[in-house]
């Protein structure tokens, strides 16, 4: 069956409409495009959403990740435990700053890191533990390591009324265009330790503490955010909580219509806030599921990736949890415009896919 455009369902779709284009023209007329006050007003924004003192926007998530790694200035060879099954930036940017990303299984039910599978060595300096698609991790489970949370998909979660972000030493956002407010490309890294956001200000900016006098105490990067795309997340972030509520409500729709199914469905602990970043379920014989669905104009896709089935991590060994999940996870498609009639169309075509098997 070939699909026109209209009858696509779409796997993701930005909330961005006529208040972004305000605040971009707004920029653009200004004439201050970088280093300006959009991106002042998006920090404090994001400093109130995460509950911290200081956040900061970078220009994607991965350069969140990347700075708040070398903020911790740890030595070469020093140890930082990752999740076996995330999206690879985050232990990519522990081994670009010369450090050993760990590998550590996740728990297949969560997805989330597996707290009994982590082993704390000599070595082992901290834990960079991801929310995974807006799922708080079970904090009080993890041992007493410094805490950075790749809270990419986790801007609005809260793990027992604490907001997601803000639970360790820091915390790093992404605004890619799949996540709840976007920017495009964004990211930001957030914390209440002031010296740490000092050091992450100077390596976002190639180092600079001034420039006249010139002073560079370190040598940073240029990992700025743009006033054109911090103005492109303000409206979004102003309306965080009508964001969220639409995306808890489609993910109900989804739970609802597919309860009765062979199917794992994605929900939060008891006392927390999923931050429904996607909707991601688990499914035997998921290869055959996706392309049947994309065959229908059904946009869906795979969960995220396992680590140690890439080439550069297959030397860390074999982690079940986490191949587990990676074969069966199924991202459905997930947006605020998600319409009740593709909601159904979306169930009923698993519901044929599913129970047949
Ligand atoms: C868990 C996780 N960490 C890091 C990133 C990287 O973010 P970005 O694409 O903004 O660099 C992503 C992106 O999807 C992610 O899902």
């Amino acid at each position: 069956m070939v699909q026109d455009e209209s009858t696509r369902v779409r796997l993701g779709w930005p909330d961005t409409g006529a208040a972004e284009l305000e605040e971009v023209r707004e920029v653009l007329e200004s004439g201050m495009l970088t280093m300006g006050p959009k991106v002042e007003e998006f920090e404090a924004g994001l400093a109130r959403a995460c509950e911290v003192e200081h956040a900061l926007a970078v220009s994607s998530g991965t350069a969140a990740l990347h700075l708040a790694v070398l903020a911790f200035g740890l030595e070469p060879g020093d140890e930082v435990l990752v999740p076996a099954y995330t999206f690879p930036a985050t232990a990519n940017v522990v081994a670009l700053a010369g450090l050993r990303p760990v590998l550590v299984d996740v728990d297949p039910e969560t997805m989330n890191i597996d707290p009994a599978k982590i082993e704390v060595g000599p070595r082992t300096k901290a834990l960079l533990a991801v929310h995974l698609f807006g799922r708080p991790l079970r904090l009080h489970e993890l041992p007493d390591v410094p805490l950075l949370e790749d809270a990419a998909g986790a801007l609005g979660a809260r793990y027992r009324g604490r907001a997601c972000g803000s639970l360790g030493v820091a915390g790093c956002l992404s605004f890619h265009p799949r996540k709840i407010v976007t920017t495009g490309e964004g990211g930001a890294v957030t914390t209440n330790d002031a010296a740490f956001a000092d050091q992450v200000r100077l390596l976002r900016n190639h180092g600079w503490r001034s420039l006249a006098p010139a002073d560079m105490p370190v040598p940073g990067l240029n990992y700025r955010l743009s006033d054109i795309l911090c103005a492109v997340g303000i409206p979004q972030l102003a309306h965080l909580d009508e964001l969220l509520e639409t995306r808890t409500q489609i993910a109900a729709g989804y739970s609802e219509r597919l309860a009765h199914l062979p199917v794992l469905l994605p929900r939060a602990d008891d006392g927390d806030v999923h931050g429904w970043q996607a909707y991601v379920i688990q499914v035997d014989d998921r290869d055959r599921v996706l392309t049947e669905l994309r065959a229908q104009g059904i946009e869906a896709q795979i969960g995220t990736y396992s680590l140690p089935l890439l080439a550069a991590y297959r030397d860390q060994g074999e982690f079940p949890g986490a191949r587990r999940v990676f074969e069966r996870a199924l991202a459905l498609p997930f947006h605020t415009r998600l319409t009740e009639p593709e909601l159904d169309r979306v169930a009923e075509a698993l519901d044929k896919l599913v129970s047949r098997h």
